[in-house]
């Protein structure tokens, strides 16, 4: 692919800024600097660096994040900062379909939850992560206000009526692992369903952490506010075409 081509397909900026900056001799290829703009460049495997920082093609964009407390899960937030300010300019602005549009999250927490979250500019993959069909089971770890009792439990298991719906949600497993403590796992994803389940147990959310989503837990090394490519074994498990993964 043309060089000035790959940078666009990256986020680099507009086709007249990525030929700018190839022919100002800021992309380096393997050990050299290019300057032609229309330089064919193989894919595979490829790395590049752009002013210095270094980048990994990638044909589509798949990311876990590490979202810390106190950030919304919107491009225009209302109070606090967003976390597509967590990540680099390129990945905010991806081109798709000739449109600026970057990468988005696939759902959205609550701006005090924290954990694993999923981006990716792969419109297919968020319709399919986010199908009801597809039951995606999340983790939550939960701090509860008040002790967990284990008729709470059996009642979040049994399932509970939330406010704008008559139809009962079920937690698909549910245990305490603290005297406040549980851990949650839901296939759906209704608005602050966690916090609406335990309140309707009697109970309420003080903290909220997301750890796993299906086969995918959150690394022990991503600190909070980091972010990390998926492997595609990854994106394939989530996917359910691969029955294990890390
Ligand atoms: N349930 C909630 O109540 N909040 C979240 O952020 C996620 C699930």
């Amino acid at each position: 692919m043309r060089l000035e081509d790959i940078l666009y397909s990256q986020g680099f900026g507009t086709r007249r800024v990525c030929a700018g900056l190839v022919q100002q001799g800021f992309v380096r290829v393997g050990e050299g600097v290019v300057t032609d703009p229309g330089t064919d460049v193989d894919l595979a495997g490829l790395r590049f660096t752009v002013q210095g920082t270094e980048w990994a093609y990638h044909e589509k964009a798949y990311l876990m994040l590490h979202k810390p407390a106190g950030t919304e899960c919107s491009q225009k937030p209302s109070t606090y900062p967003s976390i597509y300010t967590l990540l680099p300019v390129p990945l905010r602005q991806r081109p798709n379909k000739g449109a600026v549009q970057g990468v988005q999250a696939i759902g959205r927490l609550d701006q005090d939850t924290t954990g694993l979250l999923l981006l990716t500019d792969d419109g297919q993959f968020i319709h399919r992560m986010g199908s009801p069909k597809h039951h995606v089971a999340k983790v939550y770890e939960v701090g509860a206000k008040h002790p967990v009792t284990q008729k709470q439990v059996d009642r979040l298991l049994e399932g509970v009526v939330l406010d704008d719906d008559p139809r009962p949600v079920q937690a698909a497993a549910c245990e305490a692992i603290g005297p406040r403590q549980l851990r949650l796992t839901l296939t759906e994803g209704k608005y602050h369903q966690v916090k609406r389940m335990l309140a309707a147990v009697g109970n309420r959310v003080e903290t909220l952490h997301r750890s796993r989503i299906g086969p995918l837990a959150l690394p022990a090394d991503l600190a909070p506010g980091q972010w990390r490519w998926l492997e595609p074994e990854q994106v394939e498990a989530l996917q359910g075409r691969v029955p294990v993964s890390r």
